[in-house]
């Protein structure tokens, strides 16, 4: 089954030709970064004319690169929750539209599935059940699969996901948008004892919160610069990450000795995966437990149109009745 593929919930306008749930034919990405940079983070109006001016192109590129024609093409498939709702609705009502005209079956797709069953473009072997992780700008979340479809998420943060935390304090130290990246670049150079940030402690479940620690880093710049103090980036940086590991690996941790499903695998995704130390720490959490860890390839890390396209063939396998044209977008969920 060729599914068509569309992702358009934050800053990336993506599309995508995926067969069976597992090959990437064709995947193409548009990233909206250097039109968000000048105002340090994503404008919501200004991202939804931005999906609109590149979906129809990239659509045809897809197209051409996989040597496709809409005849070829078994299902078309869009992120339709959780994002910013113009920039969901772009991608949803391009989606509908070339459903509808080639009398072809619609799913929709929540991101933060799309995000997990990246790993299933990248990893042949493997299938549900495992326990998981998504880490990204939005959203910071536990979650036991079950099976390809049956999530349940164990642990979510109860105020800014951690990206949003990495590109909070990347802009107060002078890093244009986004400075997830940037970070995890000048954390490898930094002492990551110099600055002692706090870790939330949620102790009763596994729950995150970063907001503290964003404030803490930010007062932290202002106060030292206040005073004329010079500030080390790469100490910040190495500080800031180490905080940021710890919480990450107490609440994994907390979610595998409480809500695990039995399995002997561990499955990230999202943009903040691709943070190499956040990648270290986590690998080595999954060795001591015995564990096998599951982590996308870069290109699948962050917001990508395959990743949709992937999970959507599991949903179309579950349930075979196309949504019909009254499905909308939604801007949150519970995960
Ligand atoms: O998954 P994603 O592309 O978009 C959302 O669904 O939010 O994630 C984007 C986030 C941004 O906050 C960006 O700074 C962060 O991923 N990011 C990183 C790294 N690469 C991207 N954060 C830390 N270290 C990285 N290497
Ligand atoms: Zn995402």
């Amino acid at each position: 089954m060729n599914i068509l593929a569309f992702e358009s919930s934050c800053d990336e306008t993506s599309v995508a030709i995926v067969s069976d749930g597992r090959k990437v034919l064709s995947l193409e990405i548009a990233s909206q970064i250097d039109i968000h940079k000048r105002y340090g983070g994503v404008v919501p109006e200004i991202a939804s004319r931005a999906h609109i001016e590149a979906i129809h192109s990239l659509t045809s590129k897809a197209l051409e690169d996989a040597k496709f024609t809409m005849n070829d093409i078994d299902a078309v498939a869009v992120t339709n929750i959780p994002g910013l709702i113009g920039a969901l609705l772009v991608g949803v009502n391009f989606a509908k539209a070339l459903a509808y005209s080639h009398s072809l079956p619609l799913i929709t797709v929540n991101h933060i599935k799309g995000h997990v069953a990246a790993n299933y473009l990248c990893s042949s072997d493997l299938e549900p059940p495992f326990m998981g992780m998504v880490m990204s700008g939005g959203h910071t979340s536990i979650i036991r699969v079950d099976s390809y479809t049956d999530y349940t998420t164990v642990a979510r943060t109860r105020d800014d996901a951690v990206g949003e935390a990495f590109d909070k304090c990347a802009r107060v130290l002078g890093i244009p948008y986004p400075g997830g990246k940037e970070l995890d670049r000048l954390a490898s150079l930094g002492n990551k004892e110099a600055i002692k940030f706090p870790v939330a402690k949620i102790t009763d479940n596994a729950d995150f919160s970063f907001s503290g620690l964003k404030t803490s880093v930010i007062n932290y710049v202002h106060n030292n610069s206040q005073q004329g103090k010079d500030i080390c980036k790469e100490d910040v940086a190495a500080s800031l990450t180490e905080a940021v590991c710890k919480a990450v690996e107490s609440k994994i941790s907390f979610a595998l000795d409480n809500y695990t499903n039995g399995s002997d695998k561990f499955v990230v995704g999202g943009g903040v995966c691709a943070n190499s130390h956040l990648r270290k720490r986590i690998k080595a959490l999954c060795e001591k437990r015995n564990l096998k860890l599951y982590l996308p390839e870069f290109i699948y890390c962050g917001d990508n149109a395959a990743m949709i396209g992937a999970q959507a063939y599991y949903e179309i396998c579950k349930s075979p009745m196309s949504q019909d044209l009254t499905v909308n977008a939604y801007a949150c969920n519970n995960f």
